[in-house]
């Protein structure tokens, strides 16, 4: 989603905010822009596509001054083009840079053009530069003129404005959408995470909703939404980690699939106790007053929600509600008995799982954030933490984070069941022996790469693909699906085996592949038969399966096991070789694998 940098009060600043576009990379975007200020007016140059094509623009023509700002734009209102792009200047005295939605766009514009401003794109953006035109020129102060512009738009929004006679200042503002505030020695920074600005310092101070503040060389005066001046605490973040890189791989997708038992390995350390057991950061008494869970998240998180769903109400007999976040913010939910919701998100910006937290805590629920950026707004603003160690996920297509929240999810739900008395310290420790050894069982699964690339070769010829799983690997399915489709473009579906007898059957024809999942369960059976009627109408079988559980699906076509493991840990396992398989899949099809068209890491629009 877009991305925004600023900066107050630094010569030359054009490299310094190319630098930290690229830190906002991982975003995904599909256009991009600067512009700066000097005691010549506004220069700027937009591009469309990478940063490479902004970068060698700025090559041809540089652009001085002290102040600017920066902009990767994901297109929602207007096509990808030069002129969509941000940032937007209105009368030569305004420039802009937004992130979000304007919702009431455009009355505003048709307001704006009566009283004779002229437009130059199709975004709902460009009403904010024309706002802003119109209350400087009305002679307001800064804080008036924010205040203005704040009073008439409706939506969601990060912004920054600068006005040309205003050289060394910068409004910015804020709701949903996140912004930060860097404070550095003589400058100040913007950036819609500190990631944009580790580079340049580490004391932030992060806006709430509806703050807006001044922002100079030297300082931030912060308001919020009355207008008060509002004392915002300056959060050190840690220290710069510099540019993020592929680290020898050929994408971030396939070294983050790599990372995997590092990325366990550090969400562990993250919940494990000084006398080394594992646990959660909850106290028991917390644990104890969870009578039930609304767990609200968008793509692969919601299928984290899903598995955890069947440990949760499994071991700990805690009734969970498993919702869309998108969904859920709309909906009058009966909370009944439900006591509390974990919010889980890889970025902790995902706006829908943003407003569905917000909806539930509304609602009475106490709320949880599972997250794996510890600054994010989730992490924020939700009542209770738990953290995943993952480490930066850049790879649009979700891999290490979701093995990760799986990882805090089976502790989480260990811990909830031992608190409510529903497995004693024997089971507890087992299970735990078994979560502790997930990092080196992973590292067998991530070494599937040769194991799978025949497998990857036949399937980018296939047109449709269905994955099929049972109980706790159903989930799993969901999300094999969602990788091919994302990363691939091939149509794939994610069915519940024993439902495909209930329609989806209808859609197999001679030779479709089917991806079925099989670990040695309860359901091992009567998956492995849903298997069978599948096989018998001319599908395709390609068995994802643990060792000891082969010999149940050895009517498959192909076959690609894993070691075996505990069945509650199953899913962790089985994701990994989907994993694979998507990645390859897209790999020999050239697509774009860590930056999918259409697609945007962090999710921070409706
Ligand atoms: C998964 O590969 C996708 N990138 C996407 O479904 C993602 O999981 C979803 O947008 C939620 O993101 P979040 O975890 O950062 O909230």
């Amino acid at each position: 989603m877009c991305g925004i940098v600023g900066v107050v009060g630094l010569q030359d600043c054009a490299d310094t905010l190319l630098d930290s576009l690229k830190r906002l990379e991982y975003r995904g975007y599909d256009s991009s822009g600067i512009v700066t200020q000097s005691e010549d007016g506004f220069a700027m140059n937009r591009s469309v596509g990478k940063l490479n094509a902004l970068s060698a623009m700025m090559q041809e023509a540089p652009l001085a001054g002290r102040s600017g700002l920066g902009h990767t734009r994901w297109a929602t209102h207007g096509g990808v083009s030069e002129r969509n792009a941000h940032p937007h200047i209105a009368g030569n005295k305004v420039a802009i840079v937004h992130n979000g939605i304007i919702e009431n766009h455009a009355a505003l514009r048709e307001n704006l053009c009566k009283a004779g401003h002229e437009f130059a794109s199709e975004t709902d953006s460009e009403v904010l530069a024309h706002l802003f035109l119109a209350a400087f020129e009305r002679g307001l102060s800064a804080r008036e003129v924010a205040e203005d512009v704040l009073s008439r738009i409706e939506g969601t929004f990060a912004l920054a404005a600068m006005h040309i006679d205003h050289p060394d200042m910068m409004i910015v503002a804020r709701n949903a959408s996140p912004l930060a505030i860097g404070l550095g020695d003589g400058a100040c920074y913007i950036g819609s995470d500190a990631v944009a600005l580790s580079h340049l310092t580490r004391s932030v101070i992060y806006l709430k909703d509806r703050d807006f503040a001044i922002v100079t060389p030297d300082t931030a005066q912060v308001f919020d939404a009355a207008a008060v001046p509002v004392n915002r605490e300056v959060v050190i973040v840690a220290a710069s980690q510099g540019l993020v890189d592929k680290g020898g791989y050929r994408h971030f997708m396939e070294k983050e699939i790599h990372e995997q038992p590092d990325a366990i390995a550090h969400t562990l350390a993250a919940m494990t106790g000084p006398d080394g057991t594992l646990s959660t950061p909850f106290s028991r008494d917390e644990l104890q007053g969870i009578d039930g869970i609304v767990m609200l998240a968008a793509g692969t998180s919601y299928y984290a929600a899903m598995v955890a769903r069947y440990w949760i109400e499994g071991l700990a007999r805690v009734p969970v509600s498993c919702e869309i976040a998108s969904e859920y913010r709309y909906r009058k939910p009966v909370t009944g008995s439900f006591t509390t919701a974990i919010a889980i998100s890889q970025s902790g910006e995902s706006l829908d799982t943003l407003m569905a937290m917000h909806h539930a805590g509304e609602a009475g629920l106490k709320t949880i954030g599972l997250v794996n950026v510890p600054e994010s707004t989730i992490a924020r603003e939700a009542n209770l933490v738990m953290p995943t160690r993952a480490g930066p996920e850049i790879g649009v297509a979700s891999t290490k984070a979701f093995t990760a929240q799986l990882t805090a999810l089976i502790c989480f739900a260990t811990s909830l069941a031992e608190a409510k008395g529903q497995i004693d310290a024997r089971r507890r420790d087992e299970i735990h022996t078994q979560i502790k050894g997930l990092p080196s069982i992973i590292g067998k699964a991530v070494g599937l790469f040769d194991n799978i690339r025949p497998l990857a070769h036949s399937l980018t010829k296939a047109n449709s693909a269905l994955y099929l799983g049972r109980d706790v690997l159903f989930p799993v399915a969901m999300e094999g699906a969602l990788k091919l489709k994302e990363l691939s473009y091939i149509h794939a579906e994610g069915f519940a085996s024993g439902e495909m007898k209930h329609g989806p059957i209808a859609l197999i024809e001679e030779g479709l592949p089917v991806i079925a999942l099989l670990a040695a369960d309860e359901v091992m059976d009567k998956a492995a038969s849903n298997l069978q009627e599948a096989k018998a109408r001319g599908a395709r079988i390609i068995l994802v399966t643990e060792e000891r559980a082969a010999s149940a699906g050895d009517f498959a076509d192909e076959v690609i096991t894993v070691p075996n493991v505990d069945p509650l840990l199953a899913p962790l396992l089985l994701t990994v070789p989907v994993q694979i398989l998507a990645y390859l899949t897209a790999f020999e099809k050239g697509t774009d694998v860590d930056r999918p068209r259409n697609l945007a890491k962090s999710v921070t629009v409706e």
